[in-house]
């Protein structure tokens, strides 16, 4: 089964380590009025994903099922959730809703997103933020909890290996290792270094979140507005050099 943290309460990390590739999976499960799930992990581990999010909530109540950005990992297995709580709706940018989600995923209309567009699930707070090509696709966008400052930061802060679920140190030397590995082969340029880049990641950063949250690799808890700002520059100068 999948390991379950919760990172910050009622939010849970849902974890899976995919021996090869060297790396870990995570959705995040928000135990809320209208619970979110962001990150449905890709269709082969739908199952397991599913016995996860059962042990904390009655799947049927999921209400929110949320992304960054069209990619398997990301949104794979939307449909199958879409099927298990008939009252799900998929959140994400106006423009992965108009684009792709609604015509090739989804099986209901999903809720397209604004830039700074505030979804409440209860409890919590999600303020949305357009992030166009970072860490990469036009659609892709994140979600900061307001309440707990947590950034759900999707692909940024990607480590390789299977790590502790959170950590207090040094995660950006970590991505900094796995973007220059890729750069040697077949999944070089994994993030386009653009005219965005810079001024997203420090938007990000400006937020000051106390917990990034990311997909592949350990939660940092700390000072996330420093981190971000040192993914930035690691970013200009792993990518920005390429
Ligand atoms: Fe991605
Ligand atoms: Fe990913």
């Amino acid at each position: 089964m999948a390991q379950i943290t919760e990172v910050a309460p009622d939010l849970f990390r849902i974890t899976t380590f995919l021996e090869p590739f060297n790396l870990q999976f995570s959705q995040f499960l928000v135990r809320d009025a209208q619970p979110l799930l962001y990150h449905t992990g890709p269709r082969m581990l739908f199952p397991a994903v599913k016995e996860a999010v059962a042990s904390l909530i009655d799947v049927r109540t999921l209400r929110w099922i949320g992304f960054s950005h069209f990619e398997a990992d990301e949104c794979g297995s939307l449909s199958e959730w879409q099927q298990l709580a008939p009252q799900s709706e998929a959140v994400c940018s106006v423009v992965g809703k108009l684009v792709s989600v609604d015509d090739c995923l989804a099986l209901r209309p999903a809720k397209g997103m604004a830039d700074n567009e505030v979804l409440q699930t209860g409890k919590y707070r999600f303020r949305f933020l357009a992030t166009p090509h970072v860490p990469h696709c036009w659609e892709a966008g994140h979600m900061l909890e307001e309440t707990q400052r947590t950034l759900l930061c999707s692909d940024l802060l990607h480590q390789a290996g299977n790590g502790e679920p959170v950590t207090h140190s040094d995660v950006v030397g970590r991505c900094r290792d796995v973007l220059m590995e890729y750069q040697q082969g077949p999944l070089a340029n994994y993030m386009p270094y653009c005219t965005l880049t810079d001024s997203t990641i420090n938007r990000l950063a400006a937020l000051q979140p106390r917990t990034l949250a990311t997909m592949h690799g350990s939660v940092y808890v700390g000072d996330g507005g420093q981190a971000l700002r040192d993914l930035a520059t690691v970013f200009r100068e792993v990518l920005g050099a390429a």
